[in-house]
């Protein structure tokens, strides 16, 4: 069975020089729950808008279950949630969500269904006709991940979903996520909070100047680092020695 993910030698030089990720791979295993940990900078970003097709790279190959990752069926199979909320201004919550399955080739009805089902699970019931300006920042977030999974992919990646996010939401987040993986989708996360990370992944990469530094359970880690805590993992991983 192939990989969700798969990186070789993927390698990022943005214009203006900056190495953004250098001879990068990465194997995220079909149906896992997998942190991307690393400082501002680490290239966490950089290697997410590669799998999606965002940024052209400089050269290496990136795989999604075995296809391409610039190809249709690849691209159909990826929900991303990005880390900075870019939602259209003219739309409505449910407008953006049922568009967004139109886009993927969803039908009227099961994208109006689906829509309502995510703005259920997202508690915007009372935004569904407001346009998205008018949001709260963490309701925006709500949406950003809704529409996410709208459109039921098999790889859901969540650059910083709860930068910004009350705790009420982390929780039912947390929950849904939860389920979503154990009915066999592939989570790809990465987050800034390691109690979060710790708690929810099965397997980790450390990543920090665009290189990946290591990749196991937070258990493989600690021992690895002789580390009591993935946080004390984090500091003796990324301390420049
Ligand atoms: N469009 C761009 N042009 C030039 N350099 C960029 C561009 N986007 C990102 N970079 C640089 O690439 C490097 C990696 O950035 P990236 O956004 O991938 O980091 P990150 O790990 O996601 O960090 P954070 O935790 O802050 O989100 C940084 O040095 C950043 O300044
Ligand atoms: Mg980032």
């Amino acid at each position: 069975m192939p990989a969700a993910l798969e990186t070789r030698s993927l390698t990022k030089h943005y214009d203006d020089g900056t190495v953004a990720l250098e001879g990068f791979d990465v194997s995220v295993p079909d149906g896992a729950f997998f942190g991307l940990l690393g400082p501002n900078g680490a290239g966490k970003t950089t290697l997410i808008s590669a799998v999606c097709n965002l940024i052209r790279v400089t050269s290496g190959e990136v795989l999604v279950f075995g296809e391409p990752a610039d190809s249709l069926i690849a691209r159909s199979w990826i929900g991303l949630a990005e880390q900075d909320i870019n939602l259209d201004r003219f739309l409505t919550v449910e407008e953006t969500l049922i568009y967004h399955g139109g886009y993927f080739g969803m039908e009227k009805h099961d994208a109006v269904d689906r829509a309502r089902e995510m703005i259920e699970v997202f508690d915007l019931r009372a935004k569904g006709d407001v346009r998205t300006p008018k949001l709260s920042g963490g309701m925006r977030r709500r949406l950003l991940l809704a529409r996410a999974l709208m459109h039921r992919p098999r790889l859901v990646i969540l650059d910083e979903p709860t930068a910004g996010v009350d705790f009420e939401l982390r929780q039912e987040l947390w929950r849904y996520i939860r389920k979503l993986h154990e009915a066999g989708t592939t989570i790809l996360l990465t987050t800034h909070y390691l109690e979060e990370a710790e708690e929810l992944c099965e397997e980790i990469a450390l990543i920090r100047g665009g290189r990946l530094i290591a990749r196991d359970s937070a258990d493989g880690l600690r021992q690895a680092y002789d580390a009591t805590s993935l946080a004390d993992v984090y500091v003796k991983a990324m301390s420049p020695t």
